[in-house]
């Protein structure tokens, strides 16, 4: 796929990072273009994980793959997702394509089961837990209008908003994953 295929990827403290995405109530050949985009968005990036608010659009739409590189891609898709049962905890270091230049842990659910649409509208389940658990918690929060760094103590989000100031400034780039 072209070049011109990929997608800016829109960054905090971008407002449509904080804007709850609106449901797809019609999955047609256009949302399908747009969700092969998102997937070149993503492998561009590089990623493991994407959602729709994060190229600017707010459409309940997530894509991951989480297979390694050295076994080619795997794009998966979630229309509508939605958590429907959650248990234990994990704790991992997790970073977003949209957060530039920082990690910090956070604490989910360890066992999930989302249900949602794939690219073609049909119903699907998911069972997910450990990385696959994490990225998805971490897509649909996207959706949602939250970002990893919600999960964070004020103290620790305070000092990455100056640390993002002085990134700024001097236009570094981006090293970052999910
Ligand atoms: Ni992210």
């Amino acid at each position: 796929m072209a070049t011109s295929e990929i997608m800016r990827i829109y960054t905090f403290p971008e407002p449509v990072l904080k804007t709850v995405a609106d449901s797809v109530a019609n999955i047609n050949g256009q949302l399908q273009k747009f969700i092969d985009r998102m997937g070149e968005t993503m492998y561009a990036a590089p990623g493991i994980g994407l959602a729709a608010n994060q190229v600017g659009e707010l459409k309940r739409i997530l894509v991951y793959d989480l297979t390694s590189r050295s076994e080619g891609r795997n794009l998966s898709v979630l229309v509508n997702p939605e958590i429907v049962h959650g248990e234990g905890e994990i704790v991992y270091d997790e970073a977003c394509l949209s957060v530039i230049d920082f990690s910090a842990e956070v604490t989910r659910q360890a066992q999930i089961k989302v249900r949602g649409y794939d690219r073609h509208g049909k119903p699907v389940e998911i069972e997910a837990e450990g990385l696959f658990a994490v990225c998805l918690q971490h897509e649909i929060d996207h959706l949602n209008g939250k970002l990893f760094i919600d999960h964070i103590s004020s103290l620790k989000r305070g000092l990455y908003k100056r640390k993002l100031q002085k990134i700024l400034k001097k236009g570094k780039d981006s090293e970052m994953r999910l």
